[in-house]
């Protein structure tokens, strides 16, 4: 399912995209993820994020913080579509993604990103939602 929450104002946009599974913050393992409460756009389709990030900007959107979920680790598509948005791309993980299993080490997309913040909880969307407004001149 595709969940959109638009938030009306004057300043630069920035959406705020959840992948795969993120749709279970708070019922799918605490222990790594705690609980959350970000509007923005979750997913659990890959063309549907590819599709967001490839509208974003044609839609007045400035930046985008993006928590891939396990498209992180495996998606060349999103990638590519970071990389053709032509607007910042903050990645985000809620747990240090260094810190557990190997294939996790693997970031497909972080390369293209503006920059990954990981491992912090819900500050990782905070710290991330602030380096996309300091990306758009906003701070
Ligand atoms: C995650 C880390 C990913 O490895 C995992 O597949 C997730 C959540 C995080 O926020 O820590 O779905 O992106």
């Amino acid at each position: 399912m595709t969940r959109s929450f638009p938030v009306a104002g004057d300043g630069p946009r920035v959406l705020v995209v959840h992948g795969p599974n993120l749709g279970a913050l708070g019922r799918r393992d605490p222990a790594h993820y705690g609980t959350i409460d970000v509007e923005g756009l979750q997913s659990d389709h890959e063309g549907a994020i590819v599709e967001a990030l490839l509208g974003a900007r044609a839609a007045g959107v400035a930046a985008v913080v993006m928590n891939p979920g396990a498209l992180a680790h495996t998606s060349y598509a999103v990638r590519d579509a970071v990389e053709a948005a032509g607007i910042p791309v903050v990645e985000v993980h809620l747990s240090n993604v260094h810190a557990r299993e190997r294939f996790r080490r693997h970031l497909a997309i972080a390369p293209v990103a503006a920059g990954v913040v990981a491992g912090l909880g819900p500050a990782s969307y905070e710290l991330g939602l602030r380096a996309a407004a300091g990306l758009v001149g906003r701070r």
